[in-house]
């Protein structure tokens, strides 16, 4: 077989659904519910987007803020519904990874798996890096102390030596993790209703200060503000598509990831469009400070009301936040490993599967070791965009992949299907190519030395490993 065509050697959708849920050692368990995977996804996703994010936003867009989110909620739609119709297709745990093998071969399957890194461990660790100081808001206003920087910021950022606070709430989301996926799902509902709750105490705080003025001018910076914000607060989305990666542990995988998805997004884009409308409504745009690191949120609900107890619960709700989505980030991160260590391109440590918890112990023990090594020494303070740029690739290749599985194999079943096919997915790649196109030129410089050293591990080990390769030699 000449290099070429190994390359671009595709697994059978059918093969990849046979194979779900065996790991060596043991099984995945399905217990996950459309509630359950629904959660997840929006764990993973409402996080430092909302908390941090937004502030610094406004003073590009103006009160014009909201429409930003609406127009990254549209750009996350488009790539959410292909996701949608991929995760009805073939539900399996490697989520976009899985489909690119499934539908434009193995090399592209690689890169994709490995710009999910980017999407998953990268960007967990980056929002692990900012715990520390949403612990420190909670402790200030609760007890009036807070712990050292040292010890609450990465070497580099004023004070920092190690972020340990970023390692602890690695290490208890890894420590919930190997007690069982079912109880992980539970813990995160639980966290997931306490963070929509404090949004919801947010925005009903902050209303009451509404002032219809502080909305004129509605766009100071015009289209070009409002789209600059956007691609800011795409950030925020990130993480809708992780019940895909749940595939393996639902219940009815074909019915529920789909909706899964879509759910979520609507959930999180309602909660993002409010809470920016409160917050705008709130203070004039012309206060928001651009280089605010801390919650803003917990700031705008203070002065709303005029005392100090509304920001203590907002950084409450930051603090659960953030914890949430590194509990499913890090879940996606490992399921992701597992199916690509199944087709044999990493190694068999990571499909292992301990036979009475039925999670894969071994490989969530690495996977948190990176992470905190990551997170406790490495300012990632510049990484959001580095990770939004692989999440967009990442999605880029979904959106090709529903195009080509419905030309090539249109007979198989399919748990949901795009509107407007074509029209969808082909916008949805574009879209994800026009925004990957406004990010810095730095940022693309690192975004191509990951892919050449994703490269050179995948020729060194993956190209000679790979099971689907070895059955043809
Ligand atoms: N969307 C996630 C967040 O905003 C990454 O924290």
């Amino acid at each position: 077989m000449t290099l070429a065509r190994r390359l671009l050697r595709t697994k059978p959708t059918e093969r990849l659904v046979a194979e779900g849920g065996r790991g060596e050692g043991g099984e995945l368990r399905r217990t996950m519910s459309l509630w359950q995977l629904t959660l997840f996804s929006v764990g993973a996703t409402l996080g430092t987007g909302i908390f941090v994010i937004l502030g610094q936003a406004v003073p590009k867009a103006g009160p014009a803020v909201v429409l930003a989110f609406a127009l990254a909620a549209v750009t996350a739609l488009f790539s959410a519904l292909s996701y949608a119709e991929l995760a009805g297709t073939i539900p399996v745990s490697g989520s976009s990874y899985s489909y690119a093998y499934a539908t434009l071969g193995e090399l592209v399957a690689w890169v994709c798996g490995w710009c999910l890194m980017l999407e998953y461990a990268v960007s967990v660790a980056a929002v692990a890096v900012g715990w520390g100081e949403y612990l420190n808001a909670f402790l200030r206003s609760l007890f009036g102390v807070a712990l050292p920087e040292a010890i609450t910021r990465s070497p580099g950022q004023g004070g920092g030596v190690v972020n340990v606070t970023a390692i602890v709430i690695v290490l208890l989301a890894t420590w919930l993790l190997l007690y069982g996926a079912s109880e992980s799902a539970r813990a995160n509902a639980f966290f997931v209703l306490i963070k929509i709750a404090v949004l919801v105490f947010f925005c009903v705080v902050t209303f009451t200060a509404f002032r219809s003025g502080n909305l004129a001018p509605f766009a100071p910076m015009g289209v070009a503000g409002i789209t600059a914000a956007a691609s800011q607060v795409f950030f925020s989305y990130i993480g809708f598509d992780a019940a895909s990666t749940a595939g393996e542990e639902a219940r009815n995988p074909r019915r529920d990831l789909p909706l899964a998805i879509i759910l979520s997004l609507a959930i999180v884009t309602a909660v993002y469009v409010l809470v920016a409308l409160a917050a705008v409504g709130a203070m004039p745009w012309t206060e928001f400070d651009p280089g605010s690191t801390e919650a803003s949120l917990s700031y705008l609900a203070d002065l709303a009301v005029g005392a100090t107890w509304p920001g203590l619960i907002v950084s409450f709700g930051a603090v659960i936040a953030i914890a949430s989505v590194v509990l499913t980030v890090i879940y996606g991160q490992t399921r992701i490993l597992f199916a690509m260590s199944r087709d044999g391109l990493i190694p068999r440590v990571f499909q292992r599967v301990h036979p009475r918890r039925q999670v894969p112990v071994a490989n969530t023990l690495i996977v948190a070791a990176f992470i905190s090594v990551l997170a406790g020494l490495v300012p990632l303070g510049q990484l959001a965009e580095a990770t939004s740029i692989g999440t967009l690739f990442a999605f880029a290749i979904v959106n090709v992949g529903v195009l080509v599985l419905r030309y090539r194999s249109p007979e198989l079943p399919r748990g949901f299907r795009t509107p407007l096919f074509p029209v969808t997915p082909a916008l949805g790649a574009v879209m994800c190519v026009v925004v990957m196109a406004g990010l810095a030129g730095v940022t693309w410089l690192a975004f191509g030395l990951w892919m050449l050293a994703g490269l050179i591990c995948y020729f060194l080990y993956g190209y000679g490993h790979s099971r689907l390769n070895s059955e043809v030699r």
